[in-house]
């Protein structure tokens, strides 16, 4: 597990971080599965500049037993195995000592409460995570009761472990971390998309296999492209995801393109 020792960072940061690296713990007894997410494209590139500094920890290097342990059979009976409790709490006390204090631990659960950009931009906002990942049947309850701060699901199915959805929480915080994405992106995060589904996009070629691009985003008219842009983000949305309407940021000109575009799709469905 060389490159992601807890104890080191890899690689130097290229440029000096503003504030403080937002830590990342995660627990697992599959490292592999995590170790490429975490080591590939931008999360790579915000580890390289020290704007996130990552431990990745095998659980069967918090067992005792020769056999490295972390499963037994459920008291009371049943099918199925139970994770044991011991090793989940020897590496909470061994990254609270990394980290000089307990990180906000969160378990990754089917049972938690479901995961959401909101819940990602308050997790982001914290100083870091340990994230701890479950498998078998279930994880011992004293790990849940007394070491997990919080339960997090990915959504109302069952995975085969947490790790997927550790990774898909790590991709999500990452990215609101400051300075992990580039200016525009993070300006359109904080700004014009909030709340809405995006516009559609485009590139080269203008043609393709008969497909067109929509002539407005040829014409260089960059006032006509921003109001195209912002009347396709709530076409899609009032299409797709009505809901999110009752909660996002609309101007009075939204409004008016709203009652246009309910206009246009009761006169086209008049027509049909
Ligand atoms: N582990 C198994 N299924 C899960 C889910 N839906 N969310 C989070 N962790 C899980």
């Amino acid at each position: 597990m060389g490159i992601l020792k807890p104890t080191t960072n890899n690689q130097q940061p290229t440029t000096a971080p503003a504030g403080r690296p937002y830590t990342l713990d995660i627990v697992t007894i599959f490292p592999g599965i995590i170790e490429s997410h975490l080591s590939e494209s931008l999360i790579k590139r915000a580890r390289e500049r020290g704007l996130l500094v990552v431990g990745l920890h095998d659980l069967r290097d918090y067992t005792e037993d020769r056999h490295r342990t972390v499963d037994d059979a459920p008291y009371g009976g049943g099918a199925g195995m139970v994770m044991k409790a011991p090793p989940f709490f020897a590496v909470v006390d061994a990254v609270t000592a990394l980290r000089g204090s307990k990180p906000h631990t969160i378990m990754v659960t089917p049972q938690g409460q479901t995961f959401s950009q909101k819940r990602a931009q308050e997790l982001a906002g914290m100083d870091g995570l340990l994230i701890l990942c479950g498998h078998y049947e279930g994880v011992d309850e004293r790990v849940r009761t007394t070491l997990a701060d919080e339960e997090v699901s990915l959504g109302d199915y069952v995975l085969m472990g947490g790790e997927v959805a550790a990774m898909v929480m790590i991709e999500a915080i990452s990215r609101l971390l400051p300075g992990v994405l580039g200016a525009t992106e993070a300006h359109k995060e904080e700004s014009h998309y909030a709340g809405l589904l995006e516009y559609p996009h485009y590139t080269r070629p203008a043609e393709y296999r008969g497909l067109g691009v929509p002539e407005v985003l040829l014409s260089g008219n960059h006032g006509l492209i921003e109001l195209w842009r912002r009347r396709e983000m709530l076409r899609r949305t009032m299409q797709r995801r009505p809901e999110l309407l009752l909660k996002a940021d609309l101007t009075d000109d939204d409004k008016a393109v709203m009652c246009e575009l309910m206009k246009e799709k009761k006169a086209k469905a008049n027509n049909e």
